[in-house]
């Protein structure tokens, strides 16, 4: 049931909060075995992150460092979409475990780029780890280390998730009526998102 203010919106819950909650806590259990004795660097990407970050770290129970990497990426039209990085990591890279986390796993490009440029900092390993997954619509052959949910190709807001910057307060994920936005969201220019 969509909460009756969001109803004008959004079309259907698809991942409700209880849902994310069992979900990142099952996560969050697999990474702390898989990085027990490691410390690794969390390398978050903004700002879709903001949500499923805040609740995965809380339950990891291993040492670790936090740190960020801007990337938004330009959609314009059918063709051209450029990834430009907007805030660099602090942190220094070379031989840490790093866990890179995003928020949605889509076309692929932006974990690739991120991939790429954290390989040329000499880390000791590098796995990923993304709250959601939308295989149908990979060009990248890319998949994460952890994913939280699989779904199908829909346009997805909440939980951290933007539509043209809305919507990320939402404390779980809906599907946005298709009606807001004039053509569907693989032709659109949705505007920066990250
Ligand atoms: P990719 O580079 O195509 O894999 O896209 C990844 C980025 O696109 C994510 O980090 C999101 O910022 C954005 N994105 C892709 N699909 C959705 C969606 O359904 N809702 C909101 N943002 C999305
Ligand atoms: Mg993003």
């Amino acid at each position: 049931m969509v909460p009756p203010q969001w109803r004008a919106d959004l079309r259907e819950v698809l991942i409700t909060e209880a849902q994310i909650k069992r979900r990142v806590a099952e996560l969050a259990r697999a990474i702390t075995r898989d990085y027990v004795g490691r410390d690794p660097l969390v390398v978050a990407l903004l700002t879709g992150t903001l949500m499923f970050l805040a609740d995965l770290l809380r339950r990891l129970a291993v040492p670790l460092k936090l740190d960020f990497i801007g990337v938004s990426s330009y959609r314009e039209g059918t063709i051209s979409r450029e990834l430009v990085f907007t805030k660099d990591l602090r942190l220094e890279v070379a031989g840490r475990d790093v866990l890179i986390v995003d928020d949605i796993l889509d076309t692929g490009r932006t974990l690739k780029t991120v991939r790429a440029r954290l390989e040329k900092l000499k880390p000791g390993s590098l796995r990923t780890c993304v709250l959601l997954d939308k295989p149908d619509r990979r060009t990248e052959p890319i998949e994460a280390d952890y994913v939280g949910f699989v779904i199908p190709d829909l346009f997805v807001v909440g939980y951290g998730l933007d539509y043209a910057e809305r919507y990320r307060n939402l404390p779980f994920v809906g599907v946005l009526r298709s009606e807001l936005y004039q053509v569907p969201p693989k032709e659109t220019g949705l505007g920066p998102t990250t």
